[in-house]
């Protein structure tokens, strides 16, 4: 009979433990469908449901959970309207809306972990479909950006740099960001996705000092030395058994002196264990992308390839993001 209790209970507890998931279940469809933006002002379920072509009693029942959550709440004359909206993710529309990790977490991270048990039944890994995925990867990157870029910035006062090459740029945001700030300094972006590369290039047409090359960075030759070379958020994009060629390849390019400088979450580091060994969880369960570096296996490559660790700050301390910075001796 106890048995029987304790067991009833401890159901009970993975139940409760579930609860956080369903606001983020919630904000996402949310996000996803633009339907905060549709209950800004007081709106019928039925107006909302034909406004936006959508199944009415999903739409109802989304809006239940949306009041349980004080997401939403009922307005005069059967009417909902939004609560606490400071709260949800802002709309697509914007630049950098909270959506796009929602989005992230939904749809690759959360179906990348389920696969776990048919993945090691068949003894298999999936694809990292980056078609599908790399614009918003390369969007939620973004949200890191404003943390990591004073960073950055130390670094190109600090060496007095004149020359940036940004491997996996992504869109081209920290490109961007310096470019604001030295217009005259030479910069080039290499991307692999030929989407993103566009985007990257689009956003940066404005400047004459920049390049965003669309190549593989294994296969690129630069021209000429830099003085900094980024990798931001590249490292699980590198198989383990390339990352010393990897280094030697930045140590290469760059001038003498000249500085590494990599952000990255890491494996067992000393903040954010849970949030890292999540992301690995998830990376692993792909053929074409690989577990994040440690901080001992960094250090490794970088005595090898004769860089001196010059510093290795935590960004975001609970997600085990750091920012590490290299010096070619
Ligand atoms: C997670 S995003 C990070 C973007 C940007 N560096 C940032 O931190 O915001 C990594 C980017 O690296 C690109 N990438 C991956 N492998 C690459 C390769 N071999 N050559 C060039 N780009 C690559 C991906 O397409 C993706 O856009």
């Amino acid at each position: 009979m106890i048995g029987e209790m304790a067991k009833i209970w401890r159901a009970r507890t993975w139940m409760k433990k579930n609860v956080p998931f369903l606001y983020s279940w919630h904000a996402y469809v949310g996000y996803e469908l633009e339907l905060f933006e549709s209950f800004k002002k007081p709106a019928s379920i039925q107006q909302v449901a034909l406004a936006k072509n959508v199944e009415m009693d999903l739409l109802e029942q989304w809006v239940e959970v949306g009041i349980t959550l004080k997401h939403l709440k009922r307005a005069s004359k059967n009417r909902i309207k939004l609560k606490n909206g400071w709260k949800l993710p802002s709309s697509k529309k914007e630049a950098f809306s909270s959506g796009v990790l929602l989005k992230e977490m939904m749809e690759l991270h959360i179906p990348a972990l389920l696969s776990y048990p048919s993945l090691l039944r068949n003894q298999t890994k999936q694809h990292f479909n980056s078609d599908l995925h790399g614009s918003t990867v390369a969007k939620t990157s973004i949200l890191l950006e404003r943390f990591a870029f004073p960073k950055l910035q130390k670094v190109m006062k600090k060496f007095r740099v004149n020359s940036v090459l940004d491997l996996g740029c992504g869109e081209g945001g920290y490109i961007r960001r310096l470019a604001d700030r030295y217009p005259k300094k030479r910069m080039v972006g290499i991307e692999i996705h030929e989407g993103v590369a566009r985007e990257a290039r689009e956003a940066l047409k404005a400047y004459d000092n920049i390049d965003i090359l669309n190549r593989d960075l294994h296969e690129y030759e630069p021209d000429q030395a830099f003085d900094l070379i980024m990798a931001n958020n590249l490292f699980h994009y590198i198989d383990p058994s390339r990352r010393l060629q990897f280094f030697e390849k930045a140590s290469e390019w760059l001038d003498k002196k000249g500085q590494f400088f990599v952000l990255t979450p890491m494996q067992k580091s000393k903040h954010g264990k849970q949030f890292s060994s999540a992301f690995n969880s998830f990376f692993m369960t792909f053929r074409n992308l690989y577990p994040i570096p440690s901080q001992k296996e960094m250090e490794t490559l970088a005595k090898k390839t004769g860089f001196k660790v010059i510093s290795i700050d935590p960004i975001v301390k609970e997600g085990g993001w750091y920012a590490l910075c290299f010096k070619k001796k």
